[in-house]
């Protein structure tokens, strides 16, 4: 186990918000909601899985909730999902507009049949009272111990709303509520170093860095939007180097937090690049757990790939040459093998 300021990770490799829908497949035989690259991999292997942004109602977003599809009826959810979710150059544009079945429905279906797992729930609302509903709801469903964490969005450009208005109310109130430690979500289009200070001064326990990059694909012919919200998020390849700046410029801004990061990784040497920046755990996300639907064909094989990743980062952790390098607080025995913040990213390298 890993301690990151009271978030407790069974090992730094954890799983991205709704990549893995909330943790399990709606049935034995149907992954709906959930990447197809999941039934290769043991779940349970994951630091944490962190769910689907759940709100207080179920919400449709930009995508659906029905779950009924008919073979019939398939080119019209495959149309519906094109229009929430496109491959683009280097990455993935995604707008699904937290269309998630809400935070009851998930304790009731979902939680049960998730115990093996180590879970981070993400909670998404528009005020600050619907966090604190979110919060209570989460105390009244799982005790202390039974998740890793509560993650925080309040930086998603999905459902088109200012989330700076609201963020200082939201932390001030609902993270001191909270049962369990918080982690707050950034976006790389917000204040995010204001934003990791509000953090600090209100209690939340560690950073998640980043939340997609506001993008936008236009239909060259038409100049229709390719998604149904016009604008979506940018995730994958293309916005790692944004990730690994706000990384950096956290722990140059001498943000003490622990930062799970998110961005592009897909492989050992990004988690390693992000340790380097400064991070404590690596988030998996869409260039992991999405292909094109040909690319779901070489499920075995991508489940060897990140099982040996995890092995990979838990060996890396162990090298002795690498304990007590890093003596932030909170950052879980200096095991992610960073040098001390005065030391520059330059030095950094030079004593790789
Ligand atoms: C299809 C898709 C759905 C996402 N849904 C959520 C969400 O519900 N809540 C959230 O906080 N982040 C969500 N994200 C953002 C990811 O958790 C992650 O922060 C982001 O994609 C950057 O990481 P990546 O480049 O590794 O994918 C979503 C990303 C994708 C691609």
């Amino acid at each position: 186990m890993i301690d990151l300021n009271g978030v407790r990770l069974r090992n730094r490799v954890v799983t991205s918000s709704s990549l893995l829908g909330y943790g399990a497949p709606k049935g034995r035989f149907v992954l709906y909601g959930l990447s197809p690259f999941a039934q290769w991999v043991p779940l349970e292997r994951f630091g944490a899985v962190t769910t689907r942004t759940l709100s207080l109602e179920p919400r449709e977003g930009h995508f659906t909730l029905r779950e009924d599809w008919r073979p019939n009826e398939l080119p019209a959810l495959f149309k519906k999902y094109a229009q929430a979710l496109r491959k683009t150059d280097g990455g993935w544009l995604n707008a699904f507009g937290w269309s998630n079945i809400g935070i009851e429905r998930y304790f009731a279906e979902y939680f049960p049949r998730t115990h093996h797992l180590n879970r981070i729930v993400s909670v998404g609302g528009f005020s600050a009272e619907e966090f604190c509903r979110l919060v209570d709801t989460v105390n009244a469903r799982a005790e202390p111990g039974e998740i890793a964490a509560v993650e925080f969005n309040v930086s998603c450009h999905n459902v088109n709303f200012p989330f700076e208005t609201i963020l200082e109310e939201v932390l001030s109130q609902a993270v001191r509520r909270s049962k369990h430690p918080v982690l707050l979500k950034l976006s790389p289009d917000y204040d995010y170093l204001a934003h990791a200070r509000l953090a600090e001064r209100y209690g939340v326990a560690g950073l998640v860095a980043i939340n997609t990059v506001k993008g936008l694909r236009l239909d060259p012919r038409t100049g229709e939007p390719l998604l149904k919200n016009r604008y979506g998020g940018l995730s994958g390849r293309a916005i790692k180097p944004i990730g690994l700046r706000v990384v950096s410029e956290l722990r140059e801004a001498g943000v003490q937090l622990p930062i799970v990061a998110t961005g592009g990784i897909r492989n050992f040497d990004d988690c390693r690049e992000y340790f380097w920046a400064g991070a404590d755990a690596a988030s998996l996300g869409s260039e992991v757990w999405l292909a094109p639907y040909w690319g779901y064909a070489f499920g075995p094989l991508r489940g060897l790939q990140i099982l040996r990743l995890i092995r990979r980062v838990e060996a890396y952790d162990r090298d002795p040459s690498r304990r007590g390098a890093w003596a932030r607080p909170g950052s879980g025995g200096g095991a992610a093998g960073r040098l001390p913040a005065a030391v520059g990213p330059a030095q950094q390298l030079l004593h790789r």
